[in-house]
C-alpha cells in the first residue's frame, strides 16, 4: 500500500509518501517565512495554494511514482490554524475524489510522535514534542496518548523565535540562537518556571527582552543562558514523566529537537538513569508530510477510510482528543 500525506498545519506545506511498512519514498515541503513578525494566516494560506502542485509533482517524481500508484489519501486534519489547514484538507479530498481513493484525516501532534517511534524503534516511550507552537510531554495509556505536562503559555520554539527575531536575528531563530550560545559560557541566573508537569515561557520572553535592551548582557550569553534555562525545564518535566510512567524510552520530535545542546541534555538525563533517548533525522522533526502518511496508514489499517464529507478540520483538537486504535499494549 501507498499512502500520500498532506501536511498543513501552519508554515509548512509538505507532502510525503510512504508504504504501509513505513518506507519513506518521498518527503517534500516548501515553507512560508517572514522576515518580522509570526506567520499571517491568509499569507500563509496563499503560500499553500502557490505551491501545492509543484510540492506535489515533486513528491511523486521523487518517489518514482504516479498518481495511479497511490492507494490512500492522508492529511494533517488538527491541530493549526484554520486558514492553512484548509488548504491541505481541500488538496487531500480533491485528490481521494479524483482517484477514487480512501481517505482519512491525522492529528499532527500524534504523528510527530509516530514519526519518531517508527524511525528510532522505540517501544513504549515518553515523547518530548518541543515544535513552534507546542511543547507537550506525552506518553500512551489506556487508548490514548495523554498529555503528562506542557506549556502553559506559548511554545518552546515561538519563545526561542520571539527573543531571536527581537535581537535582530531573523527566523527561524533556534538554530541562530545555538549558534550564539557557542561563543559564551557565562551563564546568567533566568527565571526558572516549571510548575509540577508544566512550564511557562511568557514570563521569560519579558525578561530576556529588557535584559537585551538595558543593555546588561550580551546576545551570546544570553543565547546560552537561555538554552540552559528553558532545556532544563523540559528535561526536568521529561525526567518526571519516565519516573512517574516507569517507562524507560524518551523519544524527542518537533523542530526544537533539531537543537544539539537539548539532544545532549536529554541523553545526559537518560544516560543517569539508565533509560534510552531516541531521536529521529531532523528532516523529521520539522513538519513535514512523511509523519502524516506514516500515521494515516496506522489509523486505516485499524479504523478504514473515512467519508469525504467528515473529512473536515479540527484546528482545536487536542492530542488527548483521539482514541489511539493502533498501539500494541
Ligand atoms: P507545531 O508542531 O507546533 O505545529 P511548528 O509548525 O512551529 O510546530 P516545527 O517545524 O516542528 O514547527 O518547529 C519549528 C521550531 O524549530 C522553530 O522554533 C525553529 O526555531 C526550531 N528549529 C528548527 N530547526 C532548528 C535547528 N536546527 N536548531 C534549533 N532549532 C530549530
Ligand atoms: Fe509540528
Amino acid at each position: 500500500m501507498i499512502c500520500l500525506g498532506i501536511e498543513s498545519t501552519a508554515h509548512t506545506f509538505g507532502i510525503g509518501i510512504v508504504d504501509e511498512k513505513g518506507k519513506v519514498l518521498a518527503n517534500v515541503k516548501d515553507a512560508y517565512t517572514t522576515e518580522s513578525g509570526g506567520i499571517i494566516p491568509t499569507e500563509a494560506s496563499d503560500h499553500h495554494v502557490n505551491v501545492c502542485d509543484v510540492v506535489l509533482r515533486n513528491a511523486l517524481e521523487k518517489a518514482k511514482i504516479s498518481l495511479a500508484d497511490v492507494d490512500l489519501i492522508t492529511y494533517s486534519q488538527s491541530p493549526g490554524i484554520g486558514h492553512t489547514l484548509r488548504i491541505g484538507a481541500f488538496v487531500a479530498r480533491s485528490l481521494a475524489s479524483q482517484l477514487r481513493k480512501p481517505i482519512v484525516g491525522v492529528n499532527h501532534a500524534i504523528a510527530h510522535l509516530e514519526i519518531g517511534r517508527l524511525r528510532t524503534n522505540a517501544k513504549d516511550p515518553i515523547l518530548l514534542y518541543a515544535s513552534g507552537a507546542n511543547t507537550q510531554v506525552i506518553a500512551y495509556h489506556n487508548k490514548k496518548y495523554r498529555v503528562f505536562g506542557e506549556s502553559l503559555d506559548i511554545g518552546v520554539g515561538n519563545f526561542l523565535d520571539s527573543f531571536a527575531r527581537h535581537i535582530g536575528l531573523g527566523f527561524p531563530g533556534g538554530p541562530k540562537i545555538y549558534e550564539l550560545s557557542l561563543q559564551s559560557k557565562k551563564f546568567i541566573e533566568l527565571p526558572y518556571v516549571v510548575k509540577g508537569m508544566d512550564v511557562s515561557f511568557g514570563g521569560l520572553l519579558t525578561h530576556t527582552k529588557r535584559k537585551f535592551d538595558s543593555g546588561e548582557c550580551s546576545k551570546e550569553d544570553l543565547s546560552f543562558s537561555i538554552q540552559e534555562t528553558v532545556f532544563a525545564m523540559l528535561v526536568e518535566v521529561s525526567e518526571r514523566a519516565l519516573a512517574h510512567t516507569r517507562k524507560n524510552e524518551l523519544v524527542l520530535g518537533g523542530g526544537v529537537a533539531c537543537n544539539i545542546r537539548l539532544r545532549e541534555m536529554c541523553e545526559k538525563m537518560c544516560d543517569d538513569r539508565g533509560a534510552q533517548c531516541y531521536c529521529p533525522e531532523n528532516e523529521f522533526l520539522v513538519d513535514n508530510g512523511a509523519m502524516i502518511a506514516w500515521l494515516g496508514v496506522l489509523k486505516y489499517q485499524n479504523q478504514g477510510g473515512e467519508k469525504i464529507s467528515d473529512c473536515v478540520i479540527k484546528p482545536y483538537e487536542r492530542t488527548d482528543d483521539v482514541e489511539v486504535t493502533w498501539y500494541k499494549d
